[in-house]
């Protein structure tokens, strides 16, 4: 077993490190509160091929695996998890499953702007009455002549408004029971019939695109069925097993930065005489901190590992999710705490981090539902 990361992973991990620090850090508050993110963002970070960043280098991508993009989430939501998710979503609930279920053709024809960010994605499954059940989606797709007409409503789709190109998970066979009948069809988002909705208003990663996407009579070619027909279901669900890991790395970025943050202050901030970091109360919330975001960035970088391996990485991708969402949240609260009153105000960064932390526990499955998920496992 080798924990050094290769001289390759170093290098990406300091890149992204750099970038987050100079460029993301300054503009993360003005995110926040302008409510989405600097295109001039977008395109350094295409500069340095992060849109890219798991897509094959035979169509213009980095070709590098996923242990390159949890090290590289980390980084980028340490400074600005707003851009932290819209980076994680694009590789990993478009990118990802084109690589690994398209054609040839498919890859050719979506791959190489993915790869620039010329063409971000995002990732349609959720609809009113299917958030953690999700099988139970209602859109609808039926064959007419060589085309795919689609019809439905999708709901908290990230990158939604900024996005060119969206999987849409739809009914294919209205017979089959639930997860059943649902194929997976790539939809370019300027397809007569598609609706975006307005910016969702969130307690966090405000500077993040959240909108409803609607579908009305929307006529695709048949060949943009991705996989075989009817098995959407396991492409949704192998897709979030990688996206998982994306949100898992985003909360240590977001534990990271909390802990960064409550040990500078806990040394400058002085009360009774002393740093508040001499107090053992201060210390162990510390202490605890950093052993919990050690432990969550192993199991997101053993979930990481397996996934690059091919292998299945079902239960490491819920448990890393799980544990690095509950860290973040454990983290950002302690920390505010250390602050005390100063961190319940947006003069500190604390007050943004704990609000994006909360969603970590929430998208792509719910903690509930990642220990559903790995108690089939254990149980299996
Ligand atoms: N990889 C490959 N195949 C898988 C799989 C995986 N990880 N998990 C399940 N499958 C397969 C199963 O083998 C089964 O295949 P067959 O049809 O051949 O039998 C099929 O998929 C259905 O699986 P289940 O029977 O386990 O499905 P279920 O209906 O019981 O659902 C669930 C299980 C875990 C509850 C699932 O519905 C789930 O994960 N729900 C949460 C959904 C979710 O995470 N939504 C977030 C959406 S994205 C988002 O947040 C917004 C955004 O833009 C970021």
């Amino acid at each position: 077993m080798d924990f050094e990361l290769t001289e390759e992973l170093t290098m990406v991990r300091d890149m992204a490190r750099t970038f987050a620090d100079e460029v993301l850090a300054p503009r993360a508050t003005k995110a926040d509160r302008d409510g989405f993110i600097d295109p001039e963002v977008f395109a350094k970070i295409g500069e340095l091929g992060l849109w890219g960043l798991t897509i094959p280098e035979a169509y213009g991508g980095a070709g590098m695996g996923n242990l390159a993009l949890s090290l590289v989430l980390e980084e980028l939501n340490r400074a600005c998890a707003s851009t932290g998710v819209t980076v994680s979503v694009h590789n990993s609930l478009l990118g990802a499953p084109i690589k690994r279920h398209g054609t040839e053709e498919q890859k050719k024809r979506w791959m190489p702007k993915l790869a620039t960010g010329e063409v971000l994605g995002c990732y349609c499954l959720t609809e009113p009455n299917a958030g953690s059940d999700a099988g139970a989606l209602r859109t609808t797709a039926v064959l007419d002549g060589d085309e795919w007409v689609i019809d439905g409503t999708k709901i908290w789709v990230t990158n939604g408004g900024i996005a060119g190109l969206a999987i849409v998970y739809v009914r294919t066979d209205p017979s089959a029971s639930n997860s059943k009948g649902i194929s997976a069809i790539v939809v370019p988002m300027d397809t007569k019939g598609v609706t975006v909705g307005k910016p969702e208003k969130k307690t966090g990663i405000r500077g993040s695109s959240t909108t409803e996407v609607v579908f009305e009579g929307v006529r695709v070619p048949k060949d943009h069925l991705l996989g075989g027909l009817n098995r959407g279901f396991p492409i949704a669900l192998e897709t979030l097993d990688g996206g998982r890991i994306g949100i898992a790395s985003q909360a240590v970025g977001i534990a990271q930065a909390c802990l960064d943050r409550a040990v500078k202050y806990s040394k400058e901030r002085e009360q009774f005489g002393q740093p508040i970091a001499e107090f053992q109360a201060i210390q162990w919330k510390l202490a605890d901190m950093a052993t919990r975001i050690d432990a969550s960035r192993a199991l997101v970088h053993k979930a990481a590992w397996l996934r690059d391996r091919d292998e299945r990485c079902t239960r490491e991708a819920a448990e890393a999710k799980m544990f690095a969402s509950q860290t973040a949240n454990f983290c950002a609260d302690e920390a505010l705490q250390i602050h005390g009153g100063a961190g319940y105000t947006d003069d500190f960064d604390i007050e943004r981090l704990f609000r994006d932390a909360r969603i970590t526990e929430i998208y792509e499955g719910a903690t509930d539902i990642q220990r559903i998920v790995i108690a089939r496992a254990v149980l299996a």
